[in-house]
């Protein structure tokens, strides 16, 4: 199907002929496009979770300035152990899919995720959204779907499609389903060694879930999960230190940038070209490979701190912070 049909670019705005058809934002999605879609929480703005330059087009069109993890819609349950190890209490937790509930677990390893999108963490967030559009948007694409809400960063997140179209200027395809039933976001809990807990309070409630269960949820650390997913756990920092905007010295391994000075030891370059959506799509794995060569340092380039390079920065920092 010719994506020009249906994503023709007008004075910088999509046509009317905005897809409309679950087939038509499958078909951009497939093709590495963005579109939002409905669901029964909030809006989100969806791309294929297992292609990197999808998921940072979530980020750079977004704004937002850091790789936080996203959440990953599936169609069913089978979709969801591709990706993620589900333990018993796991699978009882489930039952309550399809609805506002978002589950973190261990994630599998080599599950074809972009790793963008969980933010090189082990774990993943995987939600079924309770909203027939969405269910058959994710089933026709045939691949899980990475979505935040569908609004610029630091905006409120909607609930039509008509304030998404507004949110971004029209430059956003929809799929629209009406009006969200919910208006909050899911309710995100982590099933930790048989034990339930509460990252974000949302559209199911701690009750539901404990009634439904018949065992505590408990609550996490205020905004733990919001605040800096990235240094919860342990998991995500390098074992190595990391210094940063520098060169390296004899023993460190070497995560340049751009032009950087030629180095004996283990090197990564994240974009010898000095491009920053190059960088980003090689951040995790080049750093995971560099930590992998047992130094004791990591040595990281100055990264300009504009576009993605912000959320680069933002985790490197995290990476690079004091630890506990
Ligand atoms: O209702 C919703 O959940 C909406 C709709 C579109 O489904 N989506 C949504 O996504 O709110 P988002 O990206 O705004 O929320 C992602 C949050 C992150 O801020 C983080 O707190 C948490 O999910 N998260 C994702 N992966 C995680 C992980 N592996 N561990 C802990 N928290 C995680
Ligand atoms: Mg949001």
């Amino acid at each position: 199907m010719a994506l020009s049909n249906h994503a023709t670019m007008m004075n910088g705005l999509l046509t009317p002929k905005d897809p409309q058809t679950v087939a038509d934002a499958a078909a951009l999605i497939r093709a590495g496009k963005l579109c939002a879609f409905a669901t029964e929480t909030v809006y989100g703005l969806g791309a294929d979770a297992t292609n990197v330059d999808a998921v940072l087009s979530i980020y750079e069109t977004k704004g937002r300035p850091r790789f936080n993890p996203l959440i990953i819609h599936c169609a069913d349950l089978g979709m969801a152990e591709e990706l993620a190890v589900f333990s018993p209490l796991a699978r009882r937790l489930a039952l309550l899919w399809p609805g506002p509930l978002t589950i973190v677990l261990p994630a599998r390893a080599y599950n074809g995720l972009a790793d963008v999108a969980t933010a090189g963490l082990d774990t993943v967030a995987i939600r079924i959204p309770d909203h027939p559009l969405a269910l058959e948007l994710i089933a026709a694409v045939g691949r899980p779907l990475a979505a935040p809400s569908a609004n610029p960063s630091g905006k409120l997140s909607p609930t039509s499609a008509e304030q998404v179209r507004r949110g971004f200027g029209g430059r956003v395809p929809v799929l629209d389903g009406g009006p969200c039933r919910s208006g909050v976001e899911s309710t995100i809990i982590r099933v930790d060694n048989g034990r339930l807990v509460q990252l974000r309070a949302g559209a199911m409630a701690r009750e539901d879930i404990q009634n439904a269960l018949g065992m505590p949820v408990e609550v996490a650390a205020h905004d733990a999960a919001v605040a800096a997913p990235g240094m919860l756990a342990s998991h995500y920092a390098p074992n190595a230190l990391l210094r940063l905007n520098t060169t390296p010295q004899p023993g460190d391994a070497f995560l340049a940038y751009g032009n950087a000075p030629k180095f004996d030891g283990p090197t990564r370059n994240l974009s010898p070209r000095g491009d920053l959506r190059e960088a980003a799509r090689n951040l995790f794995a080049m750093l995971q490979e560099l930590d992998g060569a047992g130094v004791g340092m990591i040595a990281v380039s100055h990264i300009p701190d504009v576009g993605l390079g912000e959320a680069i920065n933002d985790r490197l920092q995290r990476a690079a912070a004091p630890r506990t």
